[in-house]
C-alpha cells in the first residue's frame, strides 16, 4: 500500500523553507501532497489561486508532489485523499508549541492520521511567509529565501503606482 502524506498550510507565500521540506519529504514517502488552506481567518495577499500557481512553478522537478487546496478539517481532508501522515516543518523551539497543540487536535480528531515533524535547513531557520512579506513591502532583499517567481510577483505586489 502506498503511503501518501499531506504537506499543508498557507503557504502566502511559498519560502524556500517550505520547497527544502519537501524536497526532503518527497524521498521518503509514496506521494507528497502540498495542501493550501482555503478558509483561513488570516486575510492573505496572494490569492488561492497565485499560491498554487506559485507552488506548481516550484515543485515541478518532484515527480510525486502535487499541489491543492481544501477547506474545512486537514483530516478530513487528509483521509479524503488516502493520506496517512501529515508533514510540519518546526524551525525554532518557538514553532513547537503551537504544532505541538495542532498535532495532538488533529490526533484527537483522527487515530488514522500521524503527524511527522521535519526540520528544513538551518539556512531557512529564519525564514517565514510573514517575514518575506515584510521585507518585501519595505523594498528589501529576499532573493534566496524565496523561489525567483515567487519574488517577482512580491516586487510586483509592493511596486509603488506608475
Ligand atoms: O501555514 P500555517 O498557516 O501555519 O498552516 C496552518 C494549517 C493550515 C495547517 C492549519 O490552520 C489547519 O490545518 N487548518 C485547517 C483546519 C483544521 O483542521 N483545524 C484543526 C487543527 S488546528
Amino acid at each position: 500500500m502506498e503511503t501518501i502524506a499531506v504537506y499543508p498550510g498557507s503557504f502566502d507565500p511559498v519560502t524556500n523553507g517550505h520547497i527544502d521540506l519537501i524536497q526532503r519529504s518527497a524521498p521518503l514517502f509514496d506521494k507528497v501532497v502540498v495542501a493550501i488552506l482555503r478558509n483561513s481567518g488570516k486575510t492573505p495577499l496572494f490569492s488561492v489561486d497565485e499560491r498554487k500557481e506559485m507552488l506548481e512553478l516550484s515543485v515541478r522537478e518532484f515527480d510525486n508532489v502535487t499541489v491543492t487546496d481544501f477547506s474545512g478539517l486537514l483530516v478530513d481532508f487528509a483521509e479524503r485523499i488516502g493520506a496517512s501522515v501529515i508533514i510540519r516543518g518546526i524551525r525554532a523551539i518557538s514553532d513547537y508549541e503551537y504544532e505541538l497543540q495542532m498535532a495532538l487536535i488533529n490526533r484527537r480528531l483522527s487515530n488514522r492520521v500521524e503527524t511527522v515533524f521535519m526540520l528544513p535547513a538551518e539556512t531557512y531557520s529564519f525564514v517565514s511567509s510573514k517575514l518575506i512579506k515584510e521585507i518585501a513591502s519595505h523594498g528589501g532583499a529576499i532573493n534566496g529565501l524565496v523561489p525567483e517567481e515567487v519574488e517577482r510577483r512580491l516586487q510586483k505586489k509592493f511596486a509603488p503606482e506608475a
